[in-house]
């Protein structure tokens, strides 16, 4: 018999789609049993906020009925303004200590009131030798926002163990499959937001969130051409051809993509200026919108950097005869936090 695992169902709610994983340990590496997303109506999720819960929800269900998932074990991940990150340096203490330090005195460090957050932290790797102090991430999420998705997902019969950070889940899935352990920036591009995290020396030391994505072209696109949202999504991803209106098209595409990339240097300028003996090596990709065709080779070129687009599944085992590797390749990259939540166990 397979001994169970105990791994959640990974749900990633976008403000575009709602993407879910779930994976099997089989030894040193992973199972991907199932996998998919589903299209959310516009508006339904804003700036991290679940704004139309039925029709989530409703979404959500069919999506798991789709997929056969029966775990009712799911975790989420949350971003945008309701979510705080902060890296604070503390005198070293107990784990108990710590905690009642933090819920005395987090206020002074989250720009919240502290009954309306939910808080957690973390101490980092990254304590000097011969130094009394360590290095703590704190998470402060807003009350308010949080229980819309738990209440949602309790409709459903959903039982949420995991509320993690989207730049969290990425994080994670990227040092899980990748093995590997150089300073990189993980470059999340959605569809209303990019997410970058930069990781040095295997932490977390600058985190943004960035109010651009792959929806600006949607909506530029049906601006200057004056078609509907669907028939510019259409044209976006290539779906129609262009005829006249290519010269349009690839101006928009031009000036987005290089509104993204100062963006992403703005922000390894940022990190090279704090940290200029530790050089970056690599760009990782993931998001929809990292998928906008030749954006790739563009910020190899801008930055100088190796720049990957993020494959979370190629050291996993696929024997699921509905996920061809073509198929997979074309999802992976707006997959990879929904992998990064399916990789964890539930705790209980
Ligand atoms: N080939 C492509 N070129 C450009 N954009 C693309 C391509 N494929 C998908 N996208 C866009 O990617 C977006 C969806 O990506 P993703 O699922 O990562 O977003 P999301 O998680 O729902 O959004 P967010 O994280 O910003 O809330 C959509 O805007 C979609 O049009
Ligand atoms: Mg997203």
């Amino acid at each position: 018999m397979v001994k169970k695992d105990n791994l959640i169902t990974g749900v990633d709610i976008g403000s575009h789609a709602i993407k879910v994983c779930q994976l099997q340990k089989t030894g040193t590496t992973y199972k991907l049993i199932a996998v998919g997303s589903a299209a959310l109506p516009s508006g339904a999720v804003e700036d991290g906020v679940l704004q139309e819960p039925l029709e989530v929800g409703k979404a959500l269900s069919a999506l798991l009925k789709n997929l056969k998932i029966k775990n009712k074990k799911i975790g989420i991940s949350i971003s945008g303004y309701s979510v705080i990150v902060k890296k604070i340096n503390l005198e070293e203490m107990e784990y108990d200590a710590l905690a009642k330090y933090i819920s005395a005195e987090a206020e002074q460090y989250i720009p919240f009131d502290l009954d309306d957050v939910y808080i957690d932290f973390q101490k980092l790797p990254t304590k000097k030798e011969g130094t009394d102090r360590c290095d703590i991430m704190l998470v402060a999420a807003k009350k308010e926002v949080v229980n819309d998705y738990l209440d949602m997902l309790n409709e459903l019969k959903l039982n949420t163990v995991l509320v993690d950070v989207d730049g969290f889940a990425l994080e994670n899935i990227w040092e899980t499959v990748s093995g590997r352990t150089e300073n990189v920036a993980l470059v999340d591009i959605g569809a209303s937001k990019m997410n970058i995290n930069i990781i040095s020396e295997g932490v977390s030391v600058l985190a943004r969130d960035i109010v651009v994505g792959s929806e600006q072209l949607t909506d530029q696109l049906a601006n200057a051409l004056n078609v509907d949202y669907l028939q510019a999504e259409r044209i976006k991803l290539g779906i129609v051809p262009l005829e006249e209106h290519k010269k349009t098209v690839e101006n928009i595409f031009n000036q987005t993509c290089t509104q993204w990339v100062l963006e992403i240097k703005k922000a390894i300028d940022l990190y090279l200026a704090n940290n200029p003996d530790q050089p970056l090596r690599s760009i990782i990709l993931s998001g929809g919108g990292a998928k906008v065709n030749g954006l790739k080779e563009y910020i190899a070129r801008e930055t100088g950097l190796d720049v990957i687009a993020f494959n979370p599944f190629t050291t996993m085992i696929i024997d699921n005869k509905n996920l061809d590797e073509q198929y997979l390749a074309t999802i992976a990259p707006e997959m990879a936090i929904a992998t990064g939540l399916a990789i964890r166990s539930a705790t209980f």
